[in-house]
């Protein structure tokens, strides 16, 4: 009786220590996914790079050796990079012309200086800051336009330049710039965390389609990071702005976001570093990340820390109300 329960502890506990091991060795072969180098002076090209994470991000890449096309939507932004030594292009990820046109001049430049396109960059974006009940629809479809069809057709278009880069034998990364908010929708944010939501379906996408031409493909998450960004979500929220209904039905809401927001800005990282240091690992890396979470989502929090936790929390439809009350109490 003793011994064959002994047998069966031991079994079980082979068996547990196999899967535990077999794990591990997947968890292992998997991250570690190997792609080839990037040419170390080859064309990077950055949407939104007028400010903040794009134009630091910029900057940064031009400092390690890459050509960096730095994509804004306005002429007096232009004329701002090129003074910093940027190459810029206007691109305004919403209007097709606009890409095709920076298409033919990345081609023009490949072509005419043998410098392979290595990399593209998704990071413009755009934000509103109203409840799902009353957003306007059009404020819902400009939002969608830029973070999510806007970076879906700039990878499209720029593909085929990634793609002979990889055939002469080359390095090619795709980058996209999503955000906590595409792990966790906190409310008044909703339109926001629905597009990145969407944007990390189209990298885990993209990335699964486009292994097998070793193109690489990573998402860099940013949680709170000082730009102008804060401004912008700010901006669609101002008190004149809010109809009687979003007033009486929420502004109770608008008011706590407020001090939220202020208080967001006395603890996120200081522009740039933390995504320049993710950015260019994605670019740079043998071994580049499918995700990056640099900055932090609350005082001495790192949002790589938490990330997994309330990415895991996701699996199990019964811990949806547990972290449902955790933001309740905390927003
Ligand atoms: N800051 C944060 O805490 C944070 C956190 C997570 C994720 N992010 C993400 O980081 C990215 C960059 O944001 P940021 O913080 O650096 O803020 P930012 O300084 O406001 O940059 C946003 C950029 O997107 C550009 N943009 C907006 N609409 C565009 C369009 N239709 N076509 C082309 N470009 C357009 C803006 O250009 P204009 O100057 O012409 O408007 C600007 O260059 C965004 O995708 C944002 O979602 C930021």
């Amino acid at each position: 009786m003793c011994s064959s329960s002994r047998l069966t502890g031991k079994i079980i506990l082979d068996f547990t220590l196999g899967i535990f091991f077999l794990l591990l060795a997947l968890i292992l072969a998997t991250s570690f996914s190997k792609f080839p180098l990037v040419h170390p002076n080859g064309a990077v090209l950055i949407t939104g790079a007028s400010s903040g994470i794009g134009l630091s991000a910029a900057k940064h890449l031009q400092s390690q050796g890459f050509h960096v096309f730095a994509a804004c939507r306005k002429e007096k932004d232009a004329q701002k990079l090129t003074n910093v030594g940027l190459n810029p292009l206007i691109i305004d990820v919403t209007k097709e012309s606009t890409i095709d046109e920076a298409v033919l001049a990345v081609t023009r430049y490949v072509k005419t200086s043998g410098i392979p396109l290595v990399s593209i960059i998704n990071n413009a974006g755009s934000t509103t800051k109203k409840p799902l009940e009353t957003v306007d629809m059009r404020v819902v479809r400009q939002v969608f336009d830029v973070n999510v069809f806007g970076a879906l057709e700039v990878t499209q278009k720029f593909l085929p330049l990634l793609r002979e880069t990889v055939e002469a034998g080359g390095g090619a990364r795709i980058v996209f710039i999503g955000s906590v908010s595409g792990i966790i929708s906190l409310p008044l944010n909703g339109v926001y965390s629905m597009t990145k939501y969407s944007m990390e379906a189209m990298a885990d996408t993209y990335r699964r389609e486009l292994h097998k031409f070793g193109i690489s493909v990573s998402m860099v998450n940013p949680a709170y990071v000082n730009t102008n960004f804060r401004q912008r979500g700010a901006d669609t929220v101002k008190e004149d702005s809010l109809t009687l209904n979003e007033k009486r039905f929420y502004g109770k809401d608008f008011a706590h976001l407020e001090k939220k927001m202020n208080k967001r800005a006395t603890f996120a990282a200081t522009c740039c570093d933390v995504t320049d240091t993710a950015i260019a690992n994605a670019v740079i890396s043998a071994y580049p990340k499918t995700r990056y979470y640099p900055a932090v989502v609350a005082p001495h929090v790192p949002a790589w820390i938490v990330t997994p936790l309330i990415r895991s929390f996701g699996i199990f439809t019964m811990t949806d109300r547990i972290l449902d009350s955790i933001i309740r109490m905390a927003f």
